[in-house]
């Protein structure tokens, strides 16, 4: 791979990637990249397409687990400053694709802009958000998108207006490598009100999700009117271990891990939670997480 060698001070060589996943688990990247600039990001996109290098985005890693062999090709994470900025302008909120969700939450509800605030406590960035159309009970963020500036894996770059996306449950249009820009249009609310709500959805989380533990939120979708949580619940599986790997008690579409798990030990939990409640059930769980 000596045509990467433009951008060896932008590349970790053989960097473990447990540290950037929530799950803190797996193996590490062949490399590891970390673009200064959207132009540098777009010339390293374009030149590993040129030599057939796979590439990943690591977004804020909470929905990912990678697996203990790691990953070959670039892994490319979006930490410069120039891939989170967020901006506002009457009722429309601006923000760049590697900006942290709750970042984006907060500078509205400051501006007394109503919308997002449904994601309230939904980790990861906002281009990770677009990709899986992040939501909750409340709804998602999807219907609040007016535009996505994206780069394809080719490094072509172009905007998405709201006409030309969609967004169904956990799946979204805007499936090209990174998301660099993207437009909300939100209502003006009062500031108090939104607090508000924001506490009711903090109380109502913290009481019912693991949150003080290793995990990577939900792991699976719920089935099409159903609850995958209720469903492992009533499979009897709250608390089953494999390795360093639980299936928590507090919610059962949850998979703590702790420091001597193995990425190994949560995909073998994930199958035993999917044989078994097909056999009960008869339903085949899908999964939320990305596996790379
Ligand atoms: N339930 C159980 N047992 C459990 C967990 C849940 O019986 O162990 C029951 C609950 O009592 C409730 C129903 O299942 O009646 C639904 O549970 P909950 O309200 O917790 O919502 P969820 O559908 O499990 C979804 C999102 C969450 C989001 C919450 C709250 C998915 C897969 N999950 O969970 O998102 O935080 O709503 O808005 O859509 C995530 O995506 O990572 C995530 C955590």
């Amino acid at each position: 791979m000596s045509s990467l060698d433009d951008f060896s001070d932008i590349l970790k060589v053989d960097e473990p990637l447990a540290d950037y996943t929530w799950l803190k688990v797996g193996g590490p990247a062949q490399y590891l990249a970390d673009p200064q600039s959207v132009e540098q990001l777009q010339s390293l996109v374009t030149r590993c397409h040129e030599l057939d290098v796979p590439v990943r985005l690591l977004g804020g890693g909470s929905n990912l687990l990678v697996r203990d062999d790691g990953v070959s090709g670039v892994v490319i994470q979006l930490s410069a400053p120039c891939f989170s900025e967020i901006s506002l302008e009457g009722t429309v909120v601006t923000a760049s694709g590697g900006a942290l969700l709750s970042n984006l939450i907060s500078e509205s509800v400051k501006a007394g802009l109503g919308g997002l605030e449904v994601l309230t406590g939904i980790p990861g960035t906002v281009g990770g958000a677009l990709h899986g159309n992040a939501g909750g009970r409340g709804g998602d963020i999807g219907p609040l998108v007016k535009s996505v500036i994206v780069l394809t894996a080719k490094g072509e770059i172009f905007t998405r207006k709201e006409d030309e996306l969609s967004f169904e449950y956990r799946k979204s249009s805007v499936n090209e490598l990174v998301v660099l820009k993207a437009e909300f249009e939100l209502q003006e609310v009062d500031t108090d009100e939104l607090t508000q709500r924001i506490r009711k959805l903090w109380i109502t989380k913290r009481s019912t999700q693991p949150l003080s533990h290793q995990s990577a939120g939900c792991i699976f979708k719920n089935p099409r009117g159903l609850s995958a949580g209720a469903l492992i619940e009533q499979a009897g599986l709250k608390g089953t271990q494999v390795g360093g790997a639980e299936i928590s008690d507090r919610h059962a579409n949850f998979i703590v891990t702790n420091e001597k798990a193995t990425a190994d030990d949560v995909l073998r939990l994930i199958e035993l939670i999917q044989t078994k409640v097909s056999d009960r059930f008869g339903v085949d769980l899908e999964t939320e997480i990305n596996i790379w």
